[in-house]
Formats: C-alpha cells, sequence, structure tokens
C-alpha cells in the first residue's frame, strides 16, 4: 500500500499542507516541535481512524477551529483508492472510501495496513497491560474486522456490567437474571477475542525470533508469551466463581481485558533485565514482526511510520536497520529525523531512492526527490 498525495486541514499544528509522496523512502525532517510527529500522525488517522498518540480528538483540532480534514490518496498495485477524514468537533467521525461514506469506522480497518514505530513504544515494556493488549488488538483487527466487532461488543457489554456491579454497590438489589445474560454475552466474545489471541501470538512467536536475531545480530533468546487465565479455565467457569469478589470490588475482576503478553530475555522479565538497547531491539522487532504478519497475510505491504529513530538507534544501527527493511522487502516508508543531513547521508550510502522533506512554518517543503528512474 503507498499514499501518493496527502492533505491536512486543521490537524494538530498544520492549517493546510498538500504533499506527494515517494512510493518508497520518505525522509521528514525538521527542527523540535515542527510537525513531523503530527504530519506521520496524519498518515496514521487515515489508516486507523484514530491518532497513534491522542485517543480522544480533542486535542488534535489545530488550536481555535473546530473541523478538521485528512484525506489521502492510495494505491495498490493497479487499484486506487482515496480516503478522507472529516471530523466536527461534537459530531461523530466520518470516513469516506472514494466519496462513499462507511457506516461504520470498523468498516475501514484493515483497508490501509499501517505500522508506526515511535519512542512511545518504550510503554510497551514498562506501561500496565492494557498498551500490549492494544498492539495485539490492533494487529488482530486490520487483520479480521469480526475480531473488531467482537472487542467493541465486549467493552460494550463490560461497561454494562461494572455498571450493574456499582448500582448493586449503592442500593444493595442485584438483578441476577441480568447479571447471567451480561456473563453469556461477554463469554460469547470473549472467548472468540481468547482465541483469536492466542493465535496470534503462536504466529507471532517465530517471527519475533527471527527479527530479534536479525536486529540484534546475537543468539539471545527473546520471547513473546501470551497470559489469559481463559486460557487454563472455561470463562463461564471464571465469571461464576469471581461473582461475589465482584459484588465487592464493584467491578469485572477476570475476563479477557486483564490479559497480558509477558516480555522475556533469556527468561526474564524484559523489564527488569533488559539493557536499553535489548529492549530497543526488542521493541522493533516486535513491530516489525506486527509488520511481517499483516504483509503475509493480507498479501499488502502496510505503510510503516518510524518515529525519531535516532532516538532509538546510533547510526550504524540505523544503517543496519534499514537495509534490514530492504532486506524484508518493505513498501513504502515515513522516517522522522530532526537533521537533515543524517539521514540523508545513510541513504545516499546506501544508494537508496527517496524523497526528502522538511518541516518548517506549520508547512512541508519538498527538498530532494532523489529516483534512480528520473
Ligand atoms: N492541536 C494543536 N493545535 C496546534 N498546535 C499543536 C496542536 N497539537 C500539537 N501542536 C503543536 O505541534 C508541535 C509538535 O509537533 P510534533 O510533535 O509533530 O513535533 P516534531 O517535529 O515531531 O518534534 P520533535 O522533533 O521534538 O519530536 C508543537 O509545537 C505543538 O505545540
Ligand atoms: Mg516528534
Amino acid at each position: 500500500m503507498e499514499l501518493t498525495k496527502l492533505h491536512i486541514v486543521n490537524y494538530k499544528n498544520y492549517g493546510e499542507v498538500h504533499c506527494d509522496f515517494h512510493r518508497h523512502f520518505n525522509l521528514i525532517t525538521g527542527l523540535n516541535g515542527k510537525g513531523k510527529t503530527n504530519l506521520i500522525d496524519a498518515i496514521y488517522y487515515l489508516g486507523l481512524t484514530r491518532s497513534y498518540f491522542n485517543h480522544s480528538d480533542t486535542h488534535n483540532f489545530k488550536h481555535d477551529t473546530d473541523f478538521m480534514r485528512i484525506a489521502g490518496n492510495f494505491v495498490s498495485g493497479k487499484k486506487k483508492v482515496s480516503i478522507a477524514a472529516k471530523i466536527k468537533k461534537k459530531s461523530p467521525k466520518v470516513f469516506e472510501k472514494n466519496k462513499k461514506k462507511y457506516e461504520k469506522l470498523a468498516d475501514h480497518i484493515g483497508l490501509i495496513p499501517t505500522v508506526m514505530i515511535a519512542p512511545k513504544d518504550q510503554q510497551l515494556i514498562y506501561e500496565g497491560s492494557e498498551e500490549r493488549r492494544r498492539f495485539i488488538d490492533s494487529t488482530i483487527s486490520q487483520l479480521d474486522s469480526t475480531y473488531l466487532q467482537h472487542l467493541i461488543e465486549y467493552n460494550y457489554v463490560l461497561r454494562q456490567r461494572n455498571q450493574l456491579l456499582k448500582d448493586y454497590g449503592k442500593n444493595r438489589s442485584l438483578d441476577l437474571s441480568l447479571l447471567d445474560i451480561y456473563d453469556k454475552s461477554l463469554v460469547e466474545h470473549g472467548n472468540y477475542i481468547h482465541a483469536k489471541r492466542t493465535e496470534m501470538i503462536l504466529e507471532m512467536t517465530p517471527v519475533f525470533h527471527e527479527m530479534y536475531s536479525k536486529i540484534s545480530g546475537n543468539s539471545e533468546v527473546c520471547d513473546i508469551q501470551y497470559k489469559s487465565k481463559l486460557t487454563d479455565q472455561p470463562f463461564a467457569e471464571l465469571l461464576l466463581e469471581s461473582r461475589e469478589k465482584d459484588k465487592i470490588l464493584q467491578r469485572t475482576s477476570t475476563g479477557v481485558h486483564k490479559d497480558d503478553i509477558k516480555f522475556f530475555n533469556e527468561e526474564n522479565m524484559i523489564r527488569y533485565v533488559g539493557s536499553q538497547g535489548q529492549q530497543k531491539s526488542f521493541i522493533l522487532a516486535l513491530k516489525l514482526s506486527q509488520y511481517e504478519i499483516l504483509h503475509l497475510r493480507q498479501n499488502e505491504k502496510p505503510i510503516i511510520l518510524l518515529d525519531d529513530i535516532f532516538d532509538k538507534l546510533d547510526g550504524n544501527r540505523v544503517m543496519h536497520l534499514i537495509s534490514l527493511l530492504k532486506d524484508i522487502d518493505i513498501g513504502q516508508v515515513f522516517i522522522t529525523d530532526t537533521e537533515l543531513n543524517r539521514l540523508r547521508l545513510i541513504f545516499e550510502e546506501l544508494k537508496y531512492d527517496f524523497s526528502l522533506f522538511e518541516v518548517k512554518d506549520d508547512n512541508v517543503h519538498i527538498i530532494s526527490l532523489k529516483d534512480k528512474e528520473e
């Protein structure tokens, strides 16, 4: 999948911007705070119907504006598709494909496979399990729209069940038949989610091993492992067993919303033992496995957004990573860096085609287009 044209109106620091992109490597440079990350986040938005950084749109509208628009022209082989996101404050988000409005946003997920790699990904290692579930969910959702539907419904029922438990806390009366209905529904959606997460981690593990050894160049064993209570016991039983506890806690204490993915380095949790370099390699391997799986399953190369790559790696490692990207037959890539010449030199040395952009004065200027075919 390849983005040829992007048009942004009122997204974060941008007023109005038009860009034409290179089919392989797009290098985005500019000083701190100029809008490099915002530019690639707008691309992510078109793929996944939301920002990678802000889960709510409140902070995405350019200050003092109340609508925003992001539109892109994409090409995949001979197919062309235009996608537009039109968002007004306090109104439902509208997404259009070839000018036709989607009935549900979820129907769009998967059409433009996208993988973002950003400094924020360190949170996958350090933060709570929610970040890790989001990672696995965003991988599966891009492949399986039924999964996303189950996830949405699971979360909806979970909120209702929690509300029922809260109400019980206040007035001490509990509608058991309603609780049974919620439990049945949670089990239906939860079992699907659990099965798909199990499958995905199984599929991802060997790809991850290969990526990790390519990135780090050594043989230490890193691993990912899916942890879910549903693996050891039927979900219906778990819910029943924890009912009394849930009534005291006034929330649902068991289910796939408690799942986690554990990251290991030689049998120890990487969070505690991994050096910074190992942790960075781990995250890169994880994200590139996501890329590989989306690619293999959909027969479509996802767009890769690499934010602040030098925050992750030194010059030699960046060079190593970029040749690795080329090795794994990457499609279109967007890379941000603060220094104009640092990336340019690497790409010139590797003799790869690219376009170089500079973000300045809330606009994006093309500086050079280096293409062998020109
Ligand atoms: N909703 C908004 N309206 C206007 N400006 C915004 C909005 N949200 C963010 N900004 C501005 O966008 C800029 C940050 O942009 P971005 O994070 O893309 O910078 P960057 O070029 O990636 O910087 P760095 O090199 O530090 O990563 C900041 O100046 C911030 O004030
Ligand atoms: Mg940035």
